[in-house]
């Protein structure tokens, strides 16, 4: 196949059929799995990977591309992403590698210091198959409505080339549980880029649509002037992704026993009033219902959402549960004092919208596509004992079109530091932020005074990742043509 010539002036009209799926658009599918794989025969492994795009299903499954599915979806969705030390262990030529941004290069594990995975959540204390980074060279992920699906897919994928010529060293298997509902409660999976033309019509959105160079990368950017250059050759960069694969654990006991304490102290607090939902005020609800409300307050707070989905932003003081409410259509440029949203909560953190934020550029610059789903089993509120050493979380995919820029400075500068707004920086993100109980605090505004909450630990462990590169489907058959080297 052709390169893309992407020297002419305007870049030619998507082909969706290039890029794999779940990028620009989610599946639906309600289980995931991820195999984390090494390369043992690179020669095979090319031709294995090349196979994925080619038209003989005898030799390996398809990649799901963006295509539209129209009446047929397909059962299962498989996909590919490839670390640095897999674009090696492939054998890809220096010329091609080196070509790659350096936090791509350097993969997860080295920029650890950078995105907040010191401590228990430091690479030394990852699941056993992230440790050795070296040896995680692609992560080949299944979606499917059940079990026995991603196993038979599992099973068809492994039988062939891909059994001679790979290794599986792990498995990270997500399932959702309440539609998209995820650990601590919250429903996810609300606000994401809409790009112009792809992303399904019809819900309003306040915020700019995302160029398509928000995630690929061939495309302008949302960054004035600005495309990321291209891994070479063209073929292998064209139409491209990275991803900042994540497995997160939620300390789910932690968190609800945070949201109890804050209730109390500001149940206790002369704000109380101003913050309880109209209804749940004090002299019209008993002490464990103002409680229960107030919980609920905090951890609104906490998100810049309801745990319905209702943004904090559209109606302050009501959770009002349901569709037409848990929308995104909304701005933070009337609320300068975080009077409604507050301006650590981890949504406002990490996309500012139009506020006034330090970094102007950086306003809608910074997006990222989010393709999540939790594992382990719902907490139990009830049972906490039979819930000893049950491990719980996110497995996370924050796609875009350079790590540095987007994903590691959201992560790092806004989440971990507050750098964002003077009035936020030295505090971190209260739900995912390298919190530590000494130190944290959160700013609950009203217009009758702030309180700080204080003491906020830890709730999200690093248990595990990789940064990969998703090739396009022309860049697997690429890499599928490359000779032995
Ligand atoms: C276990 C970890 C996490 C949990 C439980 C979590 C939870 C949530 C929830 C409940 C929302 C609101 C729903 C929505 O707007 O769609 C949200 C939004 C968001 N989160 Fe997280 N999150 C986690 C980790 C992260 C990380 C690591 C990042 C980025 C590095 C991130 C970036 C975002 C973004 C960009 C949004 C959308 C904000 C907007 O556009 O308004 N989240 N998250």
């Amino acid at each position: 196949m052709a390169e893309p010539d992407l020297s002419a002036a305007a870049v030619p009209p998507i082909d969706l059929a290039d890029v794999q799926g779940n990028i620009l658009r989610g599946y639906t599918k309600s289980m995931v799995r991820h195999l984390i794989a090494q390369v043992t025969d690179a020669s095979a492994a090319r031709a294995w990977i090349g196979a994925t795009a080619g038209p003989d299903r005898s030799l390996a499954p398809a990649i799901t591309d963006a295509a539209h599915w129209g009446e047929n979806p397909p059962d299962v969705c498989f996909n590919v992403g490839l670390t640095f030390a897999g674009l090696q262990a492939l054998g890809l030529p220096d010329s091609a590698t080196r070509s790659f941004p350096e936090a791509f290069r350097e993969g997860m594990a080295a920029r650890a210091s950078k995105i907040g995975d010191w401590g228990d959540s430091a690479p030394a204390h990852w699941k056993p198959w992230f440790q050795d980074g070296d040896a995680v060279h692609l992560v080949l992920t299944l979606h499917a409505n059940t079990a026995s699906l991603l196993d038979r897919h599992e099973q068809a994928l492994m039988s062939g080339m891909a059994g001679k010529s790979l290794s599986i060293r792990g498995r990270n298997e997500g399932a959702k549980f309440n539609g998209d509902e995820v650990h601590f409660g919250y429903r996810d999976n609300i606000s994401q880029p809409r790009f112009a033309g792809i992303s399904p019509p019809g819900k309003v959105d306040h915020q700019p649509s995302a160029p398509l160079g928000t995630v690929l990368l061939g495309y302008p950017t949302a960054l004035e002037q600005l495309t990321w250059s291209l891994p070479e050759p063209t073929v292998l960069g064209f139409n491209g992704a990275f991803n900042a694969f994540r497995v997160l654990e939620q300390n789910v006991a932690a968190f609800e026993e945070f949201l109890s304490r804050a209730a109390e102290r500001l149940l206790d607090s002369h704000l109380a009033d101003e913050l309880l939902p109209v209804g749940s005020e004090q002299d019209r609800a008993s002490r464990p219902q103002r409680l229960a409300a107030m919980r609920e307050v905090v951890a609104a707070k906490l998100v810049g959402r309801w745990r319905t989905g209702t943004p904090l932003a559209l109606s302050p003081r009501d959770p009002l549960p349901g569709e037409t409410v848990s929308d995104t259509n909304y701005d933070f440029v009337d609320d300068a004092g975080g009077l409604k949203c507050p301006l650590g909560a981890h949504t406002r953190r990490v996309n500012p919208r139009g506020a006034r934020i330090v970094q102007r550029m950086a306003n809608h610059t910074r997006r990222l596509v989010r393709r999540g789903m939790p594992y382990g089993p719902r907490f139990d509120p009830t049972a906490p004992l039979s819930d000893a050493g049950v491990e719980r979380g996110l497995l996370g995919n924050f796609i875009c079109a350079d790590l540095s820029a987007q994903f590691e400075a959201v992560q790092y500068d806004w989440i971990n530091l507050g750098l964002q707004d003077p009035r936020i920086t030295g505090s971190n993100d209260p739900l995912m932020g390298a919190n530590e109980q000494d130190a944290s605090w959160f700013d609950v505004a009203t217009s009758k005074g702030t309180i700080r909450l204080r003491g906020l630990p830890r709730f999200i462990r690093t248990r595990g990742g990789a940064y990969t590169f998703l090739p396009s489907i022309s860049a697997l058959r690429w890499i599928g043509r490359l000779g032995g080297q």
